[in-house]
């Protein structure tokens, strides 16, 4: 697979990651061995990018990264979070104190087993410091070799631009597929402008696109997507006409939905790298061969073209953390 260019500060990544927050929580039950060979295997078949972060399975998520990279930590590219804070239940806070910054990454090497992370976000804002005095904090960790590349997460343009005046910033983390949109208009010419790479997460649609669910029964109550205002009993059918219209187009290509999904999100410019989650092989196989996939130019309008999904991309609670 090739590699693509985050920012302008040297990293430099597969075009496609492996997102890791699945294997720990979120979306139904998983199986340890299972998930680490599926690291093993992104490793194997160059997919080096690895997502975690430290809120994800509360600590578990890194942990198991850290198992699985533990004999191989060359191979892999490290990205993982902090600043979202987990309380009683699904109460969360969000914390950019500089302190906070500080005692996260020890916590996370720690829990990775790692002496530096390779890229290390700020998962999201806190609009209750300033956005200087976070990364300023950030930066003291690049000094101090513990981390090699700063990014921030669901980040406003305004954001990004007072961010990047303190230290460079590689890449912005944020939800873009063709179930969510809107970093189109405004943030994407802005990351260009400033040469920051962006990752996109659930590049399908939390797993929606792939055509794998096709009703909100599909979800148990433990499984976060039974609260998706998109996957909700209001707008569940409605919006599987979008995966409809992509798994006619994917049939044509003899390529599954997913891979079209991924094919058309690395379509966007060789700045981005879509990073999906699974828990498999056989998914993670399926997933990396989307890099192989060429979309035409009406391949590509088509897929422009299809309706915006009904309903918001988060629970209103959540969507509430999104600096905008
Ligand atoms: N920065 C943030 O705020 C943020 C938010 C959300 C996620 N993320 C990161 O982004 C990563 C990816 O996002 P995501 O996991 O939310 O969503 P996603 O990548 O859009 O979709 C993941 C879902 O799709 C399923 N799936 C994957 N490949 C498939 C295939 N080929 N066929 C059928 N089903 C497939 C997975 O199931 P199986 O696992 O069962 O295969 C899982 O349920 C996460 O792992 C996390 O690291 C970041």
């Amino acid at each position: 697979m090739e590699n693509r260019k985050l920012g302008s500060e040297g990293l430099e990544v597969s075009a496609i990651g492996l997102g890791c927050m699945g294997m720990s929580d979120f979306y139904g039950e998983s199986d340890e061995a299972e998930s680490i060979a599926t690291i093993h295997r992104a490793l194997e078949i160059g997919v080096n990018l690895l997502d975690t972060a430290d809120m994800y399975g509360r600590g578990d998520n890194e942990r198991l990264v850290g198992r699985a990279v533990a004999d191989r930590r060359d191979q892999a590219v490290v990205a993982t979070k902090f600043g979202i804070v987990r309380g009683e239940g699904n109460e969360r806070s969000i914390s950019g104190h500089p302190d906070y910054v500080r005692s996260s990454i020890d916590e996370s090497l720690t829990r990775l087993g790692l002496d530096h992370v390779d890229l290390y976000y700020q998962h999201r804002v806190d609009r209750t410091v300033p956005i200087e005095e976070t990364v300023g904090a950030m930066s003291e960790l690049v000094e101090a070799g513990k981390v090699r590349y700063l990014g921030l997460s669901e980040a406003s343009v305004e954001t990004i631009r007072k961010a990047n005046e303190v230290h460079p910033i590689s890449a912005l983390q944020s939800e873009y597929s063709l179930f969510e949109r809107g970093l189109e208009e405004q943030v994407l010419p802005v990351l260009r402008e400033l040469g920051i790479g962006l990752v996109p997460y659930s590049p399908l649609g939390r797993g929606f696109l792939t055509g794998r669910f096709r009703s909100e029964a599909d979800f148990d109550s433990a499984d976060f997507r039974s609260h998706d205002p998109r996957m909700s009993k209001e707008n569940f059918r409605r919006n599987l006409t979008i995966v409809e219209a992509i798994e006619e187009l994917a049939s044509t290509h003899d390529v599954t939905p997913a891979q079209m999904a991924i094919a058309w999100v690395l379509a966007q410019g060789s700045d981005v790298v879509p990073i999906p989650g699974t828990k498999k092989i056989s998914r993670l196989e399926e997933n990396a061969a989307a890099a192989a996939v060429s979309l035409s130019e009406s391949d590509l309008a088509a897929l422009d073209a299809l309706p915006r999904p009904q309903g918001d991309r988060y629970a209103p609670t959540l969507m509430g953390s999104i600096d905008a």
